[in-house]
């Protein structure tokens, strides 16, 4: 079984999608759900709708894909009002509402919207978008997230967890991890983009927004994402899950993730070359990979990454 949990709700998979694919509409929502994936999690919201960068700004590349998309969302309400819908037309399912304010002022005001709100579901807070022009990633500046999560946990009650960017570091992977241990953080997902790549074709950018500059998902990023996901479920307060997200092509990618310490595993890249049917075919890899083994559930496995 591909079964896991976080923060106590139950899943049938433990694949799902990363935020930012396949998520900006109800409809493609929709398709997620009702593909082999245990979840979804929604396109980050700010309190408004935004309508992102200019075109192109998304672009597949065969070792992955390449985006500035500016952050293009419906607003806050889209997506809490199609939850609360989802939450009474399939209550023994749970799902990821993703968020961030344009400033730490809007921050509060959407997650005070949630607070008040009936969503029963897991709420992940975006500390990564890399693609807003003039924005520096908050995770980047520890003081900052320090002080947001501070002021958050003094009237955010419900689980919530932190979409991370990859750190590159030892010191980094300390001095964040401590920085979480102090809060009641239900998870951490990592990791976001590798941010601001530059793909070149020809003479030529790839993408139109920064001149070309975007965050690297895909192969790419693997070894990067295992060992962020690694870092933290070494560093972390056991009651603190992570969700292993980045170079998830495979079966045999989802096993590594989950080697590392991931409790649940999310698809970006892959699901927006190949569709939701990526979620069936991975999942059907996986378990290949765990018969082979003698795996039955994924805490036969989960954080028992081997030494030299
Ligand atoms: C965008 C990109 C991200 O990596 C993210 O975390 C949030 C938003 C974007 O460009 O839309």
């Amino acid at each position: 079984s591909t079964q896991t949990q976080i923060a106590g709700f139950q899943f049938n998979n433990c694949l799902m999608n990363a935020a930012g694919v396949a998520c900006m509409t109800i409809a493609e929502l929709e398709e997620v759900k009702n593909s082999a994936a245990g979840s979804f999690v929604t396109k980050t919201a700010t309190l408004e709708p935004r309508a992102g960068n200019p075109e192109p700004r998304y672009r597949d590349v065969p070792l992955g894909s390449i985006n500035s998309m500016g952050l293009p969302n419906q607003g806050l309400a889209y997506y809490l009002n199609y939850l609360l819908d989802l939450q009474n037309r399939e209550p023994e399912r749970t799902f990821f509402l993703s968020l961030v304010g344009m400033s730490p002022d809007e921050t509060h005001t959407i997650l005070r919207q949630v607070q008040e709100s009936g969503f029963t579901g897991l709420t992940e807070l975006n500390l990564s978008c890399p693609n807003v022009p003039g924005k520096p990633q908050i995770a980047y500046d520890f003081e900052t997230t320090e002080k947001l999560l501070g002021e958050v946990f003094a009237y955010f009650s419900k689980p919530l967890g932190v979409k991370l960017p990859p750190y590159f570091d030892i010191v980094h992977f300390d001095q964040a991890a401590a920085i979480f241990n102090k809060f009641p953080i239900k998870f951490v997902n990592c990791v976001n983009s590798i941010g601001n790549g530059l793909y070149v074709e020809d003479e030529t950018v790839a993408i139109r927004p920064k001149n070309g500059f975007g965050g690297i998902g895909g192969e790419y990023i693997k070894p990067t994402a295992l060992a962020n996901v690694h870092a933290f479920y070494q560093r972390l307060n056991p009651a603190i899950q992570i969700i292993g997200t980045g170079g998830v092509l495979t079966g045999r990618d989802a096993f590594e993730h989950i080697l590392c310490g991931a409790s649940m595993v999310q698809v970006g890249t892959t699901l927006h070359k190949e569709g939701v049917s990526a979620f069936a075919r991975i999942t059907e890899e996986l378990q290949a990979i765990m018969a082979e083994k003698g795996y039955e559930t994924l805490e036969d496995f989960r954080g028992k990454l081997k030494y030299l």
